[in-house]
């Protein structure tokens, strides 16, 4: 992973391969940095941007040699767009795309100036360096040969306010590190990231940033009476594990204010469908159904590195969903952790099984508010498309606060209903709900089958199977598992840690 670090040297105090600058659009003035190297380079960011071939776009990049008439020996100009409108999501991109040419250069180091303006502080920093380490994000491990990497970043703070700079990078930092993690979960091959291995991988990131882990075997989720969870479990020779971790909170105290946020994500290390068994075609990707357990690990990861004032507990369910001869079929009929029973129609619908005893957990354990993470269905991109992330909540405060949450991180979710409406779709002749409900609002009808096992504690359902899995690299996402949520939930997590109430 790319190291990154703050330097305090200016335009002529960098001596390495590679010097990023802002070019900003639609003839805003340039920043002092690409002032200086425009000058150095005898007007030739005005030439290219007078010319059109730098249009200052957004993510556009460009790398330019120096031919010694500066101590960098290349510049890579980096689109801002129009400074005025500049956000973080921009730099973020502009950080990620502009990293990724240094790469493609095959650069091993670069210095960024990258703020746009002159004074963005910590915020600009935390996006430089979360666009730098998710951009170049690659999951390489079993390649047979090395690929370039760039090892060094150095973000630098001349003229801007070091502690703030260092203060930025260090939290950016922790959330990309957390995206990382996320993202390596997701891209392990099946046959590596078992159940068992995922429960391992959690007791490890707990041994590693102190954190508390226990881990249930099949044993004890019989004895608790998760058989919802355990009958998706029964097509594969593969143990399920439920890994519970447990972040105390910076000092060991809670916020103060009541508040026990559980963190619920759905575990699936493959889902074939099960009897219901899926087509051949894309299948592979179905090693990604532990995005949400990957994306409330990483979380977990990084509210360590960031100690909130809020004590936080991290459920994950996991199992494969297989066939064989002991299989769950359609028709079945089992009981969850809270009682109410559920009749198999698919058994392709087991992400809803495995959460419905999780978030049953949860609410013994006296927890709340309830976020659960899940690449629950199909239906959700079809409704939203592979942008935004679908949420659902019982209680209109959690679903705002997930929505700041995603807007200060920088995610697209939205929000689609839950309504008694619906509930008719569930029922089911011989249980109490049925598991899947037909083709109409399928996003919705998996959450209302989730609030059957939330009580009346608040509660937030994050449906990101639109957008756990990208399919190309540009700007912070990779091609691959994408990390999303990661910085969405630390975001609800530290806003907790804040609240009055
Ligand atoms: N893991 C899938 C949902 C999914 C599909 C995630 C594609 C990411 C990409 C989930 O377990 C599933 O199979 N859902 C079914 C539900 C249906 C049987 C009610 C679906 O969406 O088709
Ligand atoms: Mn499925
Ligand atoms: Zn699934």
């Amino acid at each position: 992973m790319v190291n990154v670090t703050v330097g305090s040297d200016d335009v002529m105090g960098y001596h390495g391969p590679a010097l990023v600058v802002a070019v900003p659009a639609d003839e805003a003035p340039l920043d002092g940095a690409a002032t200086q190297v425009d000058g150095a380079l005898d007007g030739l960011l005005s030439r290219l941007r007078a010319e059109g071939e730098v249009k200052g776009k957004v993510g556009e990049t460009m790398v330019l040699h120096t031919m010694g008439r500066l101590p960098a020996a290349r510049v890579i100009l980096a689109g801002i767009g129009n400074p005025a409108m500049l956000g973080v999501a921009d730099l973020r991109r502009a950080a990620a795309n502009a990293a990724r040419a240094a790469r493609k250069a095959g650069l091993s180091a670069f210095a960024s100036t990258l703020y746009g303006t002159e004074r963005h502080g910590a915020m600009a920093a935390q996006a430089l360096a979360e666009g730098t380490m998710m951009g170049l994000y690659r999951f390489d491990g079993y390649h047979k040969t090395d690929i370039g990497q760039v090892q060094e970043a150095r973000i630098l703070a001349a003229g801007q306010d070091r502690a703030a700079v260092e203060e930025g990078v260090r939290r950016g930092r922790a959330l990309a590190a957390g995206v990382t993690l996320a993202r390596d979960l997701i891209n392990e091959p099946p046959n590596v990231l078992t159940p068992t291995e995922l429960a391992r991988r959690a007791q490890g990131l707990a041994a590693a940033h102190g954190l508390e882990a226990e881990v249930l075997d099949r044993a004890a989720m019989q004895e608790l009476g998760m058989a919802a969870l355990l009958g998706v479990a029964e097509g594969s020779d593969e143990p399920p594990a439920f890994i519970v971790l447990r972040y105390g909170g910076n000092a060991g105290q809670d916020a103060g204010n009541g508040v026990k946020p559980a963190l619920v994500g759905k575990g699936i290390t493959f889902d074939s469908g099960g009897i219901s068994i899926k087509p051949a075609e894309n299948m592979h990707q179905m090693k990604g159904d532990m995005g949400g357990a990957a994306a409330v690990l990483g979380a977990m990861r990084a509210i360590a590195g960031l100690q909130p004032a809020v004590a936080v507990t991290a459920l994950v369910p996991t199992t494969e969903n297989l066939l064989g001869g002991r299989a769950q079929t359609p028709g079945d009929i089992v009981r969850a952790l809270n009682g109410v029973t559920v009749e198999i129609i698919n058994t392709d619908a087991e992400g809803r099984l495995v959460l419905a005893d999780a978030l049953s957990y949860a609410v013994r354990e006296g927890l709340g508010p309830l976020v659960d993470v899940a690449t629950l269905t199909g239906a959700a991109s079809v409704a939203l498309g592979p942008h935004y992330t679908g949420v659902f909540a019982n209680d209109d405060a959690v679903a705002d606060g997930v929505l700041a949450a995603a807007a200060r991180a920088g995610e697209k979710m939205w929000r689609l209903p839950l309504d008694p409406a619906f509930e008719e779709q569930i029922k089911s002749d011989v249980a109490d709900i049925k598991n899947s409900a037909g083709r109409q609002g399928g996003a919705i009808t998996a959450a209302m089958f989730l609030q059957h096992f939330v009580d009346d504690k608040p509660w937030a359902h994050l449906d990101i199977a639109p957008t756990s899995w990208s399919d190309k690299d540009e700007g912070e996402q990779t091609k691959g598992g994408s990390g999303a949520a990661v910085r969405t939930l630390v975001a609800y997590v530290e806003g907790l840690a804040h609240a009055e109430r």
